[in-house]
């Protein structure tokens, strides 16, 4: 199935639910925006491309249980829904900018509530459409940087798990996999909630797809030893300066400066950010118990960092591959 997906028979919200892999892979299904939006905030679905797609859906399901009277009522709503979906995650654009389409969408027609919620619904069905097209595009793309022998690190999971499906990182490893290049893939860790020896090895290894783990401090290590080849790396958003990713895809740009590793960033062009600079954007920080072993030990847990534009080879997207300087 698809990582994210409206039930229409139950007229929810279903999705895996990636805090429970690798150990057990279920879907979970959520009835309220309550419950989405904690599903969001708990990483149960995460990713930035799942978590537009699960904003999406969300204004969908708002329209779903409202049990407003009027169209105009359901519009506030919705608005209102919006917003906390919204305020889950700050990093990744893909959230707003996927409930602000849906939002144009049903605010741009005048209907009945029930014509409203058909609006929300089909917006949001197209919007996970395109993300599995546009992943395949980016595929393609990527594919082309890839030969047959490479050995290419990345970080996180940008995978089918972190989309609505094919990924856009892993989503060229399959792609170039597909087109016969035989490709090893080595895995950071990505401490602390381990996206990638939890999700990106059990996806991998689901497609047979060749992968070895590495805590995320070996990765200098391998590079310095000349054992990594290429880097390929997901985003949440990029500005005109900087590709913010999950923490430690700065580190890994800096040490692939370092050996002249090419190091590639794989997004659509929805996490495109044409209105802000690196400065401007909130890092989202998490809990401390997600690191901490000691009681009232001060900590620090950002999820993101930004990459300076200048330490990226190539933007890879759906329309194609961009070199930096980016200018928009
Ligand atoms: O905190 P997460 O797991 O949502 O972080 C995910 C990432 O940093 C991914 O690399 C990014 O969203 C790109 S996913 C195609």
């Amino acid at each position: 199935m698809r990582t994210i997906e409206w039930n229409s028979e139950n007229k929810t919200i279903q999705m895996v639910d990636q805090t429970l892999l690798p150990q057990e892979y279920r879907t979970i299904e959520c009835t309220t925006i309550e419950s989405l939006c904690h599903a969001i905030i708990t990483l149960k679905v995460r990713g930035a491309p799942a978590i537009g797609a699960a904003g999406a859906y969300g204004i969908a399901l708002a329209a779903q249980t409202s049990i407003a009277e009027t169209p105009e009522e359901l519009l506030r709503e919705l608005e209102s829904a919006a917003r906390k979906i919204n305020s889950t995650r700050p990093t990744a654009i893909n959230l707003a900018w996927a409930i602000n389409r849906v939002m144009k969408t049903v605010t741009s027609k005048t209907g009945t509530k029930q014509e409203i919620l058909e609006t929300a619904l089909e917006e949001a069905e197209a919007i996970a459409d395109e993300d599995i097209r546009t992943n395949k595009k980016i595929g393609e793309h990527g594919a082309t940087l890839l030969q047959t022998g490479d050995t290419v690190l990345t970080h996180c999971n940008a995978g089918r798990l972190a989309c609505v499906d094919w990924g856009t990182a892993l989503g060229v490893i399959r792609s170039a996999i597909n087109n016969g290049k035989e490709i090893q893939i080595i895995a950071c860790e990505t401490r602390p909630l381990n996206q990638g020896s939890r999700l990106t090895t059990w996806e991998l290894s689901e497609d047979k797809i060749p992968v070895t783990l590495i805590t995320d401090s070996t990765a200098g290590h391998l590079m310095r030893r000349g054992k990594i080849d290429k880097i390929i790396v997901g985003a949440d958003r990029i500005t005109e300066d900087a590709v913010f990713n999950k923490i430690g895809t700065y580190t890994h740009s800096v040490l692939a400066k370092e050996h002249k590793i090419p190091f590639y960033v794989a997004a659509p062009t929805s996490t495109i950010d044409r209105n802000h600079h690196e400065k401007d954007i909130t890092i989202e920080e998490r809990d401390p118990d997600e690191l901490r072993y000691l009681n009232n030990i001060p900590v620090y847990n950002p999820a993101f960092d930004a990459t300076p534009i200048e330490n990226i080879t190539a933007i890879i997207t759906e329309k194609g591959i961009l070199h930096p300087p980016l200018t928009f």
